[in-house]
């Protein structure tokens, strides 16, 4: 398994770069964490969506009962909006059965960014240990998206990429390929092992939080292994698979 990350949110270098590789996308300042969060509290699918424009257009095709509509700009809630981008907003009674429109300022774009990829994942910490256990079933090369900062090397979301390496690498009797960028985000999260929230606060998107009054979001999004899910994307759509079917018993005689 060749293991790679991306720095910066970009577009795959060829048409089919991905065509047989997973990717997995991270914003856990906190759209990656808002997806999982929810996805765990039982929405029944996410999707995300570029712009606010685009999220008021997505919601006039469904019965506005079925949906809520979410997200932030510049970290806040948007106008006309349901709920913001804190992770801590989506529980249980809000979200059970629903369909989230969402839309975030680097999160939901990065996912339209690696739609080619042969599975596309949603990491974060609050599911970092469930996401490696997954790559290593899949057993294909990997590309880690950190989904950055308006375009910019994200400090945080590489050091959960590099949390994620470590897993792979550590728990997998696989033979792993890593080039220059795996191996420094694997160093980078070393630096940071077991005070995941230091890197947040050093990080620029961490200080813009803290800044906007939402320094909770820090710690809450630090929390390791909360939840085994792996959402996916595909054709569009944040969904958890279903797991597959028990094999036949041979019938009794
Ligand atoms: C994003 O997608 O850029 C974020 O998650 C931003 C935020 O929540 O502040």
């Amino acid at each position: 398994m060749h293991i790679d990350i991306q720095f910066v949110p970009s577009p795959p270098p060829k048409p089919n770069f991905l065509s047989n590789r997973v990717a997995v996308v991270i914003d856990v300042l906190r759209a990656t964490s808002t997806m999982v969060q929810a996805m765990a509290h039982g929405a029944s699918e996410i999707i995300p969506v570029a712009t606010v424009e685009e999220a008021f257009q997505m919601a006039k095709v469904f019965p506005r009962n079925s949906i809520i509509l979410c997200g932030e700009r510049e970290s806040k809630k948007i106008q006309g909006f349901d709920f913001g981008n804190s992770p801590k907003e989506y529980v249980t009674e809000r979200v059970k059965g629903k369909k989230i429109i969402l839309t975030t300022t680097n999160g939901t774009k990065a996912f339209h960014l690696v739609s080619s990829g042969k599975e596309i994942l949603v990491g974060s910490f609050f599911n970092i240990g469930a996401v490696a256990k997954r790559c290593l079933e899949l057993d294909r090369d990997l590309l880690i998206f950190p989904s950055g900062d308006e375009g910019n090397f994200s400090l945080e979301d590489t050091v959960c990429g590099g949390m994620l390496i470590q897993l792979i690498t550590e728990k997998g009797d696989n033979s792993f390929v890593l080039n220059d960028a795996s191996q420094c985000a694997q160093i980078l999260y070393q630096r940071f092992e077991g005070n995941v929230t230091e890197a947040f606060h050093l990080s620029h998107h961490g200080k813009e939080l803290i800044n906007r009054g939402f320094e909770e979001d820090l710690a809450y999004c630090a929390r390791i292994d909360i939840t085994d899910i792996v959402p996916e994307f595909k054709d569009g759509v944040i969904r958890v698979p279903l797991p597959p079917p028990p094999p036949q018993q041979p019938a009794c005689r």
